[in-house]
């Protein structure tokens, strides 16, 4: 049990690098949350018109939640933890990134972090629920929209095709806290003011 608390909490610590902040601080660009959405994540890194900030966050925050997953994954074998201990590591790093110990509890909306644990947790699956967050995206140009609707396919790709189990419930459980933490962009996309993918925030007065 004490071995699976510390997974839990390693996982947790990692997840809580929000890496919108740390890789705009070492690029010597505005902080994320002082502009657009205020959103310490990649998408609000693009409004900054800093593409490789934008794609080393992404990279970043995505990475943080497969390694969570795979450190785990690894460790299992040894210290005799099931499926659940290795999907609840990868929910705790998706609850460092929106609850960051390192930043006040500040943190983003979980997109690339939910994404980095799922292609760790089921390639499979972080595939298909890519291919679905691309989809929409595409045909939207609505960054916010194109997350809430793969985390509200991902635990159903999960559950149809790999059946119930520990996995589908932390992926579940990661869903619905991504789309609530995007209930501001759900009143900005019913309203019509929602920012499109490429559209750069107003510079700052
Ligand atoms: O990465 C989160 C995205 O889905 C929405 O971000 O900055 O438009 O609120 P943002």
């Amino acid at each position: 049990l004490l071995s699976s608390l510390l997974i839990l909490l390693g996982a947790y610590l990692l997840g809580s690098l929000s890496f919108a902040v740390i890789v705009s601080r070492l690029m010597g660009l505005s902080d994320p949350r002082s502009y657009g959405s205020k959103n310490p994540g990649a998408t609000n890194v693009l409004r900054s018109g800093n593409r490789k900030a934008a794609a080393l966050t992404l990279l970043f925050d995505a990475l943080k939640g497969s390694a969570a997953v795979l450190i785990a994954q690894a460790l299992a074998p040894r210290l005799g933890w099931g499926d659940s201990t290795v999907a609840f590591a990868g929910l705790a790093a998706f609850v460092g990134h929106l609850w960051p110990v390192f930043f006040h509890f500040k943190g983003g909306k979980g997109v690339a972090t939910a994404l980095g644990v799922l292609l760790a947790l089921n390639p499979l699956l972080g595939l298909a629920t890519l291919a679905t967050w691309l989809i929409i995206a595409w045909f939207f140009r609505y960054s916010s929209l194109a997350a809430i609707v793969a985390a509200a396919f991902a635990p159903f790709y999960e559950l149809l095709i790999w059946g119930p189990s520990m996995t589908a419930l932390a992926i579940a459980v990661m869903g619905l806290l991504l789309i609530w933490r995007h209930s501001g962009n759900i009143r900005k996309l019913l309203a019509g003011t929602e920012s499109r993918i490429g559209q750069k925030a107003a510079p700052a007065a």
